[in-house]
């Protein structure tokens, strides 16, 4: 398996954008709104929102922490960070700052909440990373973070075996394509306790441009041309597909978030 590329090489000004897009699809929202309900987040809270990207979480936590809250935002991309920019202009209690996260920007035991959705299985160094993240929660305080696992994707095909090679292929595109397997593990040796997992799935039943899949499509051929053997013919070839099974009506796809939940010790 080849190196996954670095978060600031996969998220410039085109694919922030493309992701903000796909992160407003009615599915996403309110898998969004599933996380929300879990975390509780609750008003005069100082919450961190690791990996913000485009705002869409720092926004629903800061609505919730309110103007007596705080919120601060971070991410190592920068122009995730502008669009988080623009969607929380309006909100004074939320504040971004550019940084990795193996380096977070709070004094020790500040944070009373932090989030990261989709974020720790872009981190090479993921074990030192969840020590960092201990270090800035008070004793008491919650993380919630959420992974996915690629291979809990059913996705229907007329091609079974170039759906496998494709998403093999998209395995690629992070270094820890299966976190959620270790996460409770790796979480509690670094310093958390009662460390629960759920899942929040995403389904979609038809072939529709405004869901997760559909909208992802793109985003995940242009990755795979070239791994594996697939070629921009072959990656053609699985988006049509995608297509006909929608107008036979038989597109599914169903995907599981996986949400660790742990308090610091
Ligand atoms: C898939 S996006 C998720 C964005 C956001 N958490 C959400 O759910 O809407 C992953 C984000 O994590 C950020 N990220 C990845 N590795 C990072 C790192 N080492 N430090 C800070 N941010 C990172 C990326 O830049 C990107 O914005």
């Amino acid at each position: 398996m080849r190196q996954a590329p670095s978060a600031e090489d996969q998220f410039d000004e085109q694919a922030s954008r493309r992701l903000e897009s796909i992160y407003l699809t009615p599915d996403v929202v309110a898998q969004r709104a599933q996380v929300m309900a879990l975390l509780q987040p609750r008003p005069g809270q100082h919450a961190l929102d690791i990996g913000c990207g485009p705002g869409l979480t720092t926004q629903a936590l800061a609505e919730a922490v309110g103007e007596s809250g705080h919120v601060l935002g971070v991410d190592i991309a920068a122009p995730m960070l502008t669009l988080a920019g623009h969607r929380c202009a309006s909100m004074k209690q939320v504040r971004f700052e550019l940084c990795d996260v193996n380096a977070l920007p709070c004094a020790d035991a500040s944070m009373d909440l932090a989030l990261a959705s989709q974020v720790y299985e872009y981190v090479d160094t993921i074990d030192a990373a969840l020590v960092e993240l201990a270090r800035v929660l008070r004793p008491g305080g919650r993380a919630v973070l959420v992974d996915t696992d690629w291979e809990s994707a059913v996705w229907a095909s007329h091609d079974d075996a170039r759906m496998r090679r494709v998403l093999e292929s998209w395995n690629e595109h992070i270094p820890h394509p299966q976190l959620p397997r270790t996460l409770k593990r790796r979480m509690e040796q670094a310093g958390f306790e009662a460390v629960t997992a759920t899942v929040v799935p995403l389904l979609n039943a038809s072939y529709d441009r405004q869901t997760y899949s559909v909208g992802m499509m793109d985003m995940i051929g242009n990755f795979v041309v070239g791994r594996n053997g697939l070629s921009a013919d072959d990656v053609a070839a699985w988006k049509a597909d995608a297509a006909t099974i929608g107008a036979e009506n038989g597109y599914f796809f169903s995907l599981s978030r996986y949400v660790f939940i742990g308090q610091r010790r």
